[in-house]
């Protein structure tokens, strides 16, 4: 496995592998990396013939508030997972590789950027779609992997890639949990014991939704209110935002009779945790 700092290199190293007719795969990370990455990590293994991951902790998606200070930084773990795992090259470059001056030209994309994660942390999606452009530009990956648990960022990322007309095909993959549901995310590192009891309300509040609509449920304001009803008892985390959104712009719905994502995000101390699940309402015949 080789591991690179430079654009140049990265270049160097994976125009190598072109030349060879291999295809090309990539998981951008910021490190910290727990089954939910690895998996990923896999699949891209298994589907590509020259796996790329990257590990930056990008500091242009953190407000000056966030926890980019505090963000883990496990790299000595996180290269011998990938070596384990039989990734070809990590990319692991400092700031200054990557923003080696004021930056000036930033990607956002509007509308479904708009809610849930882009409504309480309005500088964060453009600070995403920017390093992921600048990532695909250096690694030109065929395609790229990103997990369902950050369902807008998925949905952002397929719409700068359909607007813009990267060549490259995103796939993603379903959320890793732990045992008792909840899903493993780096800031997880962040919880105390009782924080971590109490973070599985987040699942359970979603689970709770979604035998809701199965058992017909529809109107977003009912089910919003039961989840919270769940959150607020189980637990003392502060809830950021429970939204229903459609699952195309990701807008907010005042029923679900269409594809949609429940989305929720909560505080526990300094950790901000988020869940969601694709609702698929079941056809009604009339
Ligand atoms: O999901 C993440 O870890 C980050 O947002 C990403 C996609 C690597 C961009 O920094």
């Amino acid at each position: 496995m080789i591991v690179t700092k430079t654009i140049a290199r990265t270049r160097q190293v994976i125009g190598q592998a072109r030349t060879e007719g291999k295809t090309i795969g990539c998981v951008p990370t910021m490190g910290g990396l727990h089954e939910g990455h690895l998996a990923l990590i896999r699949r891209c293994r298994d589907e590509c013939d020259f796996a790329v991951v990257t590990v930056f902790v990008n500091p242009t998606q953190f407000a000056p508030t966030e926890d980019l200070e505090s963000y883990p930084h496990t790299f000595e773990a996180d290269r011998a997972a990938c070596e384990k795992i039989g990734v070809d090259l990590i990319f692991a470059p400092a700031d200054d590789q990557m923003y080696p001056g004021e930056n000036l030209s930033w990607v956002n994309v509007e509308k479904i950027s708009a809610h849930l994660c882009g409504g309480s942390r309005p500088h964060f999606f453009r600070g995403v779609c920017t390093v992921v452009a600048k990532l695909f530009n250096i690694i030109a990956p065929d395609i790229a992997y990103f997990g369902q648990k950050d369902a807008q960022q998925l949905a952002v990322i397929r719409r700068m890639v359909a607007d813009l007309n990267f060549p490259v095909e995103i796939r993603s993959c379903p959320t890793v949990r732990e045992s008792d549901g909840l899903a493993l995310s780096s800031r997880n590192a962040y919880l105390d014991p009782d924080q971590r009891r109490q973070a599985v309300c987040l699942n359970q509040a979603l689970q709770h939704a979604q035998q809701l609509v199965e058992s017909g449920v529809t109107k977003s304001t009912d089910i919003i209110a039961a989840m919270k009803g769940i959150i607020d008892k189980q637990s003392l985390g502060r809830i950021d935002y429970i939204s229903i959104v459609d699952n195309d712009l990701l807008q907010p719905i005042e029923r679900i009779d269409r594809p949609a994502i429940i989305a929720v995000a909560v505080h526990f101390g300094s950790a901000r945790l988020i869940d969601n699940i694709v609702i698929e309402p079941a056809v009604r015949k009339s």
